[in-house]
């Protein structure tokens, strides 16, 4: 029985959109763990037809969200971004090496979940609580990067 993650309110970055996405990327984390016990006749395309709408879908909100974080100024978005291309690496080596007929459902699922999760709860929530206690206006008003004095 594998761990599966879901969306909760803490997990919230204060933006309804980016919720939303959160919340389906998780949702099709969840299927992906479905797959995994299911060994019935398609199955490995199953697998591979979700683990490809993750990959998309992950694609599309690390679009959306890094948009959000440049038009708030966010200082930490090139590590941000650096850290999303880490996982669409991830899962193109994943997609590479089940072309050549290594699949390894749990380790995927594994890469994904993790993934998922620590990004979730750490750098994602970096940049909510940057933007609540109200992004560059403040990190300026409070003489943060001032090299006048
Ligand atoms: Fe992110
Ligand atoms: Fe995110």
């Amino acid at each position: 029985m594998v761990q599966k993650i879901s969306w909760n309110s803490e997990l919230s970055v204060g933006n309804a959109t980016l919720d939303k996405q959160h919340r389906k990327l998780l949702e099709l984390c969840s299927q992906v763990a479905d797959c995994l016990e299911d060994t019935g006749p398609g199955s490995s395309e199953r697998f591979h037809m979700i683990l490809n709408d993750v990959g998309d879908y992950a694609f599309q909100h690390f679009q959306t969200e890094e948009a959000y974080l440049s038009q708030h100024g966010y200082p930490l978005l090139v590590e941000h971004k650096a850290e999303h291309m880490g996982l669409l690496s991830q899962l193109s080596q994943c997609f590479f090496a089940a072309g050549r007929g290594v699949l390894d459902r749990h380790g995927m699922y594994r890469i994904l979940s993790e993934w998922l999760s620590r990004h979730m709860m750490e750098s994602d929530m970096q940049y909510r609580d940057f933007i609540r206690s109200g992004g560059v206006e403040a990190a300026t008003a409070s003489g943060k990067g001032d090299c006048s004095s």
